[in-house]
């Protein structure tokens, strides 16, 4: 329509979403469907955090804040960050959004000219790419393999930095793959970006407390201090604390980067909401012990639909550090002919037939940058999780 701005060509439609949509059109039709395309902890959010928002609204804590957070927010993230990451932010190193998302949003509208690169290592959560481009920049995409478990490595990093890049943006545990850096390995990458002054590094760390196995989470700026000045440290408690819905998200950097954000969301969205800041502010500094309780969870469902995956003919699953994504390879799946008749040529004919087939709705990998794989997520009842495992072997044993 001639009447929209030419940005939004350039952007397309988050593919999780659409996978939800057809999975609940599907569903009002009468479908059995079973939908592994969610993004959110099936938990509820714990009740001393909705308490606290309760008390927030009936202390009449219902006005304007500090455009980037109320002071008592911001004092709950620099502790957070010095407690978990060993991370000094002042107030003013410290913003506060609606979500992660906005956050990470703001970032790039604060400091991307046309023709600036964003490095992102596929495969990559669906807004990375779509965010630098309404921003105006431009996202390079660099390949990882299955081999490497997904992550970017020390060589390919240096290969593709050049002189236009101003940001690398690295996300673990990843979503979709649930890759998680160790040390080592971020480290490995960090001195790369030691020697590119012009490189700024933003992560997103947004699933930093769901990892398993005894995995120790880090973020750069504390495997190098060298990199504190030109990093920016984003995190949140939607995936955490179950929140995703009260919209809270909030990073630390350095101050000219912080005040740059905090103009553009001053006029924009202004504070994000009084309450749910509130609740924020509880479930940082109040109890974690739910935490390992759903870890606890989250890896026992993990182990299972790895398990179970690779049981599955033409699939290869491989074990993720974190998150509640698995991220499997259907490539021996490619060329083999469904119920429908359809042969499969790719991930997206593999998610589509099978939603067709067996209603089981998962997302195609190609919409994440790396085909061809597909991104189930196990923040769902373990029963529904093993009834669309047998599905899927169902599914991939009947394929001709
Ligand atoms: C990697 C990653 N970053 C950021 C976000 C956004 O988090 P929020 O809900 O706080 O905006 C998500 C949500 O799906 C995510 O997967």
């Amino acid at each position: 329509m001639a009447f929209l701005a030419d940005s939004l060509a350039r952007i397309k439609p988050s593919a999780t979403i659409a996978v939800a949509d057809k999975a609940r059109a599907l569903k009002a039709a009468g479908r059995d469907v079973i939908g592994l395309g969610s993004g959110e902890p099936d938990f509820d959010t714990p009740d001393n955090i909705k308490e606290a928002a309760i008390k927030a609204i009936r202390d009449g804590k219902t006005k304007y804040t500090n455009v980037d957070g109320m002071p008592e927010l911001k004092a709950a993230v620099a502790a957070k960050f010095e407690r978990e990451n060993g991370l000094k932010y002042k107030p003013s190193q410290i913003s506060v959004g609606t979500g992660g998302k906005q956050v990470l949003y703001n970032a790039f509208v604060a400091t991307l000219n046309p023709g600036d690169e964003v490095i992102i290592p596929a495969p990559y959560w669906v807004s990375y790419p779509e965010m630098v481009l309404l921003a105006g920049g431009t996202p390079v995409e660099v390949p990882t393999t299955q081999a490497s478990g997904f992550k970017l490595t020390a060589d390919t990093l240096e290969r593709a930095i050049g002189p236009k890049t101003k940001w690398l943006l690295l996300n673990s545990p990843s979503n979709p793959s649930g890759a998680a850096y160790t040390r080592a390995e971020l480290k490995a990458l960090t001195d790369v970006l030691l020697r590119h002054p012009h490189v700024w590094v933003m992560t997103d760390d947004m699933y930093e407390h769901l990892v398993y196995d005894d995995f120790v989470f880090t973020t750069p700026a504390q495997v190098e201090p060298g990199l504190y000045d030109r990093t920016l440290t984003v995190n949140g408690v939607s995936k955490a604390y179950c929140m995703t819905g009260w919209r809270i998200g909030f990073a630390g950097g350095p101050e000219p980067l912080i005040q740059a954000m905090s103009t553009i969301q001053s006029q924009s969205t202004s504070n994000p909401s009084s309450i749910a800041q509130w609740a924020s502010v509880e479930a940082l500094n109040g109890p974690k012990d739910f935490i390992p309780a759903h870890n606890k969870v989250f890896k026992e469902r993990r182990d299972l639909v790895v398990s179970m995956l690779n049981q599955a003919s033409g699939i290869d699953c491989p074990t993720p550090e974190g998150a509640f994504y698995v991220f499997p390879s259907c490539a021996g799946t490619i060329g083999k002919v469904a119920p429908s008749g359809k042969r499969i040529e790719n991930d997206q004919d593999f998610v589509t037939e099978l939603l067709e087939a067996e209603g089981v709705a998962v997302v195609q990998g190609s919409a994440f940058g790396h085909g061809p794989n597909f991104r189930i997520s196990y923040a769902t009842a373990t029963s529904a999780l093993q009834a669309a495992c047998e599905r899927i072997q169902r599914f991939c044993g009947n394929l001709k």
